[in-house]
């Protein structure tokens, strides 16, 4: 089953081009202007009367939902609470009426979110799943949700899992925006972006053989910082969490300009950052931070789009993601942190597909 790869892990990585074909296959409207989908149970009259949307998931998924917030407030406008499903079942949240509750889980079986669904369900509130898991728990008691289509995930770290609840957050965010301010020459740009994604996906793949070099040059280090700022401040704490759980480097994920409150106290020459610096508004905001970095004798691994440049000794290693719409960014800079944490841990001899202390789906509180 595992073909030619080493690993589940890596096998996985390189499926989500495909994976991520297979999320969006006909979720399409036919004049290409927005997504739909099946499940959802819900009116488009009830989706438009919904005034706020809250986000349960639990590690890689929490960062998804991070990510869905973030595109829906920004293209649909409309505000988005996002909680640790462990945390949303005890912390006794105010939700009002018009709430619509999302679980994310790939599994459908983390004991931590079928908790937070049944809370919310016990409070009224209508609670559909982002799930890829046929039958699951999860899936059997939400009231509606949205499939990923990727297949068993079969590796313990979560990849085209993750990749493709981007997506749909993604596609889902094009959904609600289209049912109020965006226009159908937006939504047409949106759709044809999206449609692109696992091409450039492939593209960013492609860096695979330049990032296992770089990774050799990383595998020896205690520590790690990842910093992304927007959207992809989230795939910033996933590129840590991945490093953390194949490679057992202490890893951290911060919003860039966190860092002069209070991590920056962790840098020097043994402590590298990778950070996300894509063609964006605040492009040279982040080059500052990584020049505060520079002076404190820390690494540099830059993750970039295509045709960004650099002031001399501003990265020590630079890696080129092809550049994108703001909605597909995330998915495609998730890739170089995947391989990099995949690479690194390689070289440090762990077992990638089964690290230690974790199971694949979380049935203990
Ligand atoms: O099956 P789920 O999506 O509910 O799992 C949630 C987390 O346990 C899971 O994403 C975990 O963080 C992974 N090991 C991440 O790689």
């Amino acid at each position: 089953e595992i073909g030619s790869f080493s690993h589940f892990m890596e096998k996985e990585i390189f499926e989500q081009p495909v994976a991520l074909e297979n999320a969006m296959r006909g979720r399409f409207s036919a004049d290409g202007s927005t997504a739909q989908f099946g499940g959802l149970n819900l009116t488009p009259i009830e989706v438009r009367q919904i005034d706020r949307f809250a986000f349960c998931g639990c590690g890689t998924a929490w960062h998804a939902c991070l990510v869905a917030e973030h595109l829906i407030e920004r293209f649909a406008r409309v505000p988005v609470e996002v909680d640790y499903a462990s945390e949303f079942r005890y912390r006794n949240s105010p939700l009002d009426g018009n709430t619509l509750f999302f679980v994310v889980s790939q599994s459908g079986e983390t004991i931590d979110t079928l908790g937070a669904l049944r809370e919310a369900k016990r409070k009224g509130y209508k609670v559909l799943a982002i799930n890829n898991t046929v039958g699951s728990s999860i899936a059997r008691e939400a009231d509606g949700g949205i499939y990923q289509h990727v297949g068993p995930e079969i590796g313990v770290a979560s990849t085209k899992a993750f990749t493709s609840q981007l997506l749909i957050g993604a596609m889902f965010a094009l959904y609600v925006a289209r049912m109020r301010d965006m226009s159908f020459s937006d939504g047409v740009e949106y759709v044809k972006a999206l449609k692109a994604a696992p091409d450039l996906v492939r593209k960013a793949l492609e860096q695979a053989p330049r990032i296992k070099e770089i990774a050799k040059r990383y595998a020896q280090y205690a520590d790690m910082l990842f910093l992304g700022r927007l959207s992809l401040f989230p795939i910033a704490l996933e590129g840590a969490l991945k490093l953390k759980e194949i490679s057992y480097i202490h890893a951290e994920g911060y919003p860039a300009a966190e860092m002069k409150h209070g991590p920056i106290a962790l840098i020097s020459e043994k402590c590298p950052s990778v950070f996300f610096a894509p063609k964006s508004e605040i492009f040279n905001k982040i080059v500052s931070s990584i020049q505060e970095i520079k002076a404190r004798n820390g690494k540099t691994i830059v993750i970039t789009t295509e045709g960004c440049e650099f002031p001399p000794g501003v990265a020590d290693d630079v890696i080129y993601i092809p550049d994108c719409h703001e909605a597909v960014l995330p998915i495609v800079a998730t890739v170089p942190v995947q391989l990099l944490s995949y690479y690194i841990a390689c070289e440090r001899g762990c077992d990638v597909d089964k690290p230690r202390n974790l199971a694949k789906s979380v049935t203990v509180e």
